[in-house]
């Protein structure tokens, strides 16, 4: 084994956990001194309908990055989609949901840019390229698409789900985008992209020695509270356990009503040993700021039920401007086609740089 093919192995270790957590707080003070040497990439998948998870963990936080000064690329995932599935499903009312999500949150499409794979044709070009600088077993040994076959219970995997890490590495480095803010357990994506940074420099940087392609793209992890769904269980859209941000505030109290809590009257706060209870207090810790102890002793002894309509209050009155802006959003898909036409119209301009850029390094220009 090479030592570039180690690195993939201890991006999971704990001490390269705690390299990318003390980096990430560089980063992050980096950041207030000079916003404008950063680009940052996120994006979702257009499987269903974003809900309370990803807003707390990555909506509401690209959001603040991008009013920071930092210049913003969210990506709509379309390709992405079937890496696990059979058919693209509702794909079109899918990725309007998504651009109108992102909108009503807060993304600015004047200083942001929201585009989507399939209408950017360079940026999946890359992918070939960068297929030739990666292995069969690495792909095997990426801990997410491990944890992604198991997921789906026994399913052939194909050959996109293996190579999805190559893609999602076209998806960062086609835009040159040096930050990723995410979670710990997509760690071993960033480092996959840096290794193929890194070796397309390696193996093709001599026809242009003056400055590397690409950027060694790092990680911004972000603390992401873990939320439960409603019913203690991971949250999931199959469950029935989420709350979707375009949900009514009737909706949302619906679901909540029904939320699994315990026996025990007198509400505290105790994540390992009351994990409903305390996935309510934070929920309505996270709507309004005020810590979950403190909210718990407010609480008392009123029990579950008092609990319960607190926390639908306090989620309901958070996300009613939000509600209000989806709502109109949605009713005007020929605007929410225009952002994502525009978006596309900058993400083409720069993949198909980017790629020109590869091509000479490739000498591939005749
Ligand atoms: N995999 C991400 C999700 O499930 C979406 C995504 C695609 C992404 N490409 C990316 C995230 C590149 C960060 C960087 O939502």
């Amino acid at each position: 084994m090479t030592r570039s093919e180690d690195a993939l192995e201890t991006a999971t270790s704990d001490a390269s956990l705690a390299r990318s957590k003390a980096r990430s707080a560089e980063i992050d003070l980096a950041i207030d001194q000079d916003p404008s040497r950063f680009r940052i990439l996120t994006g979702d998948r257009p499987t269903g309908h974003l809900h309370l998870g990803h807003y707390f963990g990555t909506l509401r936080n690209r959001v603040l990055l991008q009013n920071r000064g930092v210049e913003t690329w969210v990506l709509v995932a379309d390709y992405q989609v079937i890496t696990d599935r059979d058919g693209v499903g509702p794909i079109r009312e899918r990725v309007l949901g998504l651009v109108a999500d992102y909108l009503a949150a807060g993304i600015d499409p004047e200083r942001s840019t929201i585009f989507n794979h399939s209408g950017v044709p360079a940026l999946n070009q890359l992918m070939l390229p960068f297929l030739s600088l990666v292995t069969e077993s690495e792909l095997h040994r990426n801990p997410t698409v491990k944890a992604e076959l198991e997921a789906t219970e026994g399913r052939a995997m194909t050959g996109l789900m293996l190579t999805y890490p190559v893609h999602q590495a076209a998806d960062i480095l086609f835009c040159k985008a040096n930050i990723v803010p995410v979670g710990q357990d997509q760690l071993p994506h960033l480092e996959q992209a840096r290794l193929i940074a890194q070796r397309f420099d390696k193996r093709y940087g001599r026809a242009t020695p003056e400055r590397p392609v690409f950027p060694r793209p790092e990680a911004l992890l972000s603390e992401v509270p873990l939320l439960l769904g409603t019913d203690g269980q991971k949250m999931s859209k199959s469950r029935g356990n989420t709350i979707e941000l375009r949900m009514s505030a009737d909706q949302t109290a619906k679901i909540l009503k029904k939320a699994k809590t315990d026996a025990e009257r007198r509400i505290t706060f105790d994540p390992e040993g009351r994990p409903e209870v305390s996935n309510l207090l934070m929920l309505a810790s996270l709507a309004t700021g005020e810590a979950p102890e403190a909210i718990a002793d407010r609480i008392g002894d009123s029990g579950a039920g008092m609990l319960k309509n607190l926390v639908t209050e306090s989620l309901n009155e958070m996300l009613a401007p939000l509600r209000e802006r989806r709502a109109e959003l949605i009713a005007n898909e020929d605007y929410l086609l225009s952002i994502l036409h525009a978006g596309n119209e900058r993400a083409n301009e720069q993949a198909d740089q980017t790629l020109s850029e590869v091509r000479t390094a490739m000498q591939m220009v005749y």
